[in-house]
C-alpha cells in the first residue's frame, strides 16, 4: 500500500465511524454571502444535541413565508374547491408542539381529506376518522377504502373526450362505484373541482388540454391504492359532522381538525362550491369550547368568525397563504387557549 492508498483507507475508516455516531456527510451549495453563517453553524450540524434547536429555526423560518400550494405532496385524488394542502405542514406542526399523539384525529369536514390523509400516511394518529355529508364524496371515500381496484380500472380505461364525459356524468348511476367514478370524473372535468350543482365542464383548460387537462389516470390510481393500502387506519362516515364531534366530544386524546364550508359572515364561496352548505357556525363554536380533546378550526379571516373565536377566547393564528392565482391572502387558524 502506498502512502496515498493509506491515507484513504483512514479517512474511510473516520467516515465509517462518524457514519456511526449519526453524522452524514452531504455536499451543499451555498452562497458566498451565507458561507461564513454556514462556518459557524458547522459544529451545530453534527452535534444530535443541536437537531430540536435547529428544527425549531427552520420552523419559525419556514412559518414566515406564505405557503406554496404547489410545493406540498399531494395524497388526496379530489382537486378540491376549499382543500387544504397548504394546511398540511401547520398541522404537523401544531401536533409536535402538543407533545403528544393523538389517539383518534377526527376531520368532521372532510371534503379532499387531505389533511386526515396526511396523517394516517405519516402515522401521526393511532386512528383517523373522516366524515362528510355530501352522497357522491362519501361514495369516493367508502370505495376507496373498501374495495378500490374496480375503481381503479375504471379510471384507467375511460376514453376522455368531451363526448364520452357529458355522456358518463348525465347516466344514472347504478351502484356505489359507479357514484364513485361519476363523482371523481366530475370533479376533475369541472370548474375549479367544484361539485356544487350549476357547476360547468373546463372546456379550455391547461395547455389547450380542454376537458382532459386534470385528469390524470395513473396519478389517481396510485394515489388510491396509497389511500387503500392505509385503510386499516382510516373510518369514514357518511354523515354529518356535527353528530361526530358530539359523540367524541368527551373522549380522551382526541384532535379535531374542523373545516367547514366557509359562509360565515353572510360569505357566499361555501355557498358555491359545496351541496352543503348550511352550517350554524355560532353553534360549532358552542360545541368546539366544551370538547375536552384538542382542535384546529380553518376559517376565512372575517369579522364575524374573529368575533366568534372571541366569545370562547379562542387563539387565533393568522397564516399567510399563497392561493392558486399567487394572491397572498390570510387565513385563520382557530385553537384552544
Ligand atoms: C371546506 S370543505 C373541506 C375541505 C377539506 N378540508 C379538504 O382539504 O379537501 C367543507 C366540506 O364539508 C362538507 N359538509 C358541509 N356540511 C357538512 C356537515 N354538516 N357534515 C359533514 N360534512 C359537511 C362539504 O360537503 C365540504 O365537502
Amino acid at each position: 500500500m502506498n502512502l496515498d492508498s493509506t491515507r484513504l483507507e483512514r479517512q474511510k475508516r473516520h467516515l465509517f465511524r462518524l457514519k456511526q455516531k449519526g453524522v452524514i456527510r452531504k455536499t451543499i451549495y451555498v452562497h458566498e454571502d451565507c458561507a461564513p453563517y454556514l462556518d459557524r453553524l458547522k459544529k451545530h450540524l453534527i452535534s444530535s444535541e443541536s437537531a430540536p434547536l435547529l428544527l425549531n429555526l427552520t420552523e419559525k423560518l419556514e412559518r414566515n413565508k406564505p405557503v406554496n400550494v404547489a410545493q406540498v405532496k399531494q395524497l388526496s385524488p379530489f382537486r378540491y374547491p376549499g382543500g387544504k394542502t397548504w394546511l398540511v405542514p401547520e398541522i404537523r406542526q401544531i401536533l409536535r408542539s402538543l407533545g403528544k399523539r393523538p389517539k383518534i384525529f377526527i376531520e368532521p369536514f372532510a371534503g379532499g381529506a387531505i389533511v386526515g390523509l396526511t396523517i394516517a400516511a405519516e402515522n401521526l394518529a393511532d386512528k383517523i376518522i373522516l366524515a362528510e355529508l355530501d352522497i357522491g364524496v362519501a361514495a369516493v371515500w367508502k370505495t376507496i377504502l373498501m374495495n378500490s381496484e374496480r375503481l381503479c380500472q375504471r379510471i384507467l380505461t375511460f376514453p376522455i373526450n368531451m363526448e364520452t364525459v357529458i355522456s358518463e356524468l348525465s347516466k344514472k348511476y347504478k351502484d356505489i362505484n359507479e357514484l364513485a367514478f361519476q363523482t371523481l370524473l366530475r370533479n376533475r372535468t369541472q370548474h375549479g373541482g367544484i361539485l356544487a350543482p350549476g357547476a360547468s365542464l373546463i372546456k379550455k383548460g391547461e395547455n389547450g388540454k380542454g376537458i382532459s387537462s386534470r385528469w390524470y389516470p395513473e396519478t389517481l390510481v396510485r394515489r388510491i391504492r396509497i389511500i387503500n393500502i392505509l385503510r386499516q387506519k382510516i373510518d369514514f362516515i357518511e354523515g354529518d359532522g356535527f353528530a361526530i364531534i358530539n359523540k367524541y366530544f368527551k373522549k380522551p386524546n382526541i384532535f379535531f381538525y374542523i373545516d367547514p364550508p366557509y359562509t360565515a359572515g353572510g360569505k357566499n364561496s361555501g355557498k358555491r362550491l359545496y351541496a352543503h352548505n348550511e352550517i350554524n357556525h355560532k353553534h360549532l363554536f358552542d360545541l368546539m369550547a366544551t370538547v375536552s380533546g384538542d382542535f384546529v378550526m380553518s376559517y376565512n379571516d372575517s369579522k364575524e368568525v374573529r368575533e366568534l373565536a372571541g366569545e370562547h377566547k379562542f387563539r387565533i393564528a393568522t397564516i399567510p397563504m399563497k392561493n392558486t392565482h399567487h394572491e397572498v391572502m390570510n387565513e385563520l387558524l382557530i385553537m384552544k387557549q
